[in-house]
């Protein structure tokens, strides 16, 4: 990633604006790519089945029932936002016995993550090029999934821009509805506010319990995503939070 820029600023929390980003999450608005069940043109790069690649408009019920069964038959951690898929990739390959399901939805990281799938040679992987916010209801069973990790997620400042920001109630509900009783949600972030605005919202969730920082533990081997190395080398802090599916 070559690109990678300083944040500007501090999230700050605007109860308007919050609002009304969660009644367009929660209308389906906001998707990044559009609805996902809508996508008119085939895209040609997508592997032909079973390459574990999926994207909902595309996919037969033979790779939904595959997709399904992969999410059923070992642990499951989800990645929102892969990026190029450092994390990911490597996390994956540490942990065998467990399957994982990466949500990019620029096609060029995509592609890398799934050439990664490939040139690893990795059984445990799939990727998904979707709007994980529009999908993720659909194609993942509901109370299964271990992690869901969120790391590095874009701020979105401008305020025309502001209903692509993952998080709101109704994402909150989403992740809810998908983690396990005792799964961990996994958010990580360079962004100055972010976090006490994940913590207030979380706050407000009957089905989270607040960070704990104990958990930290548990994912003391995680290798860095690319964003959290630059932050790294350029001495920018990375805040890290642990929230408990109740
Ligand atoms: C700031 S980048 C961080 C990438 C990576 N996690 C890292 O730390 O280097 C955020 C990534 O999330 C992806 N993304 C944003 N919203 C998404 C969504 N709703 N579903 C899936 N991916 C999304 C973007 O395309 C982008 O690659």
């Amino acid at each position: 990633m070559t690109r990678l820029r300083r944040g500007r600023g501090k999230l700050a929390v605007d109860p308007e604006e919050l609002r009304q980003i969660d009644a367009l999450h929660r209308a389906g608005e906001g998707l990044i790519g559009g609805d996902p069940y809508k996508r008119h043109a085939r895209n040609s790069l997508v592997p032909p089945e079973p390459a574990p690649w999926f994207c909902v408009a595309q996919a037969s019920p033979a790779h939904w029932r595959r997709l399904r069964r992969f999410l059923l038959e070992a642990p499951v951690e989800i990645e929102i936002g892969a990026g190029d898929g450092r994390f990911i990739l490597e996390w994956a390959e540490q942990h065998p016995d467990r399957h994982f399901l990466a949500f990019e939805i620029r096609l060029k990281h995509v592609k890398r993550v799934y050439a990664g799938v490939v040139e690893r040679g990795l059984d445990n992987l799939w990727v998904c090029d979707d709007d994980a916010r529009g999908v993720l209801l659909n194609i993942v069973p509901s109370n299964t999934v271990e992690v869901v990790h969120l790391l590095m997620p874009d701020p979105w400042w401008k305020k025309r821009q502001a209903r692509r920001r993952l998080i709101s109630p109704y994402m909150l509900d989403v992740l809810a509805a998908v983690l396990k009783p005792g799964g961990i949600f996994r958010f990580e972030t360079d962004v100055e506010g972010y976090p006490e605005l994940v913590d207030m919202l979380v706050a407000d969730h009957p089905a989270f319990i607040p960070h704990n920082p104990a958990l930290a533990e548990r994912f003391r081997d995680a290798p860095l995503t690319s964003r959290q190395r630059w932050c790294e080398e350029h001495g920018v802090p990375v805040h890290r939070r642990y929230y408990t599916r109740r």
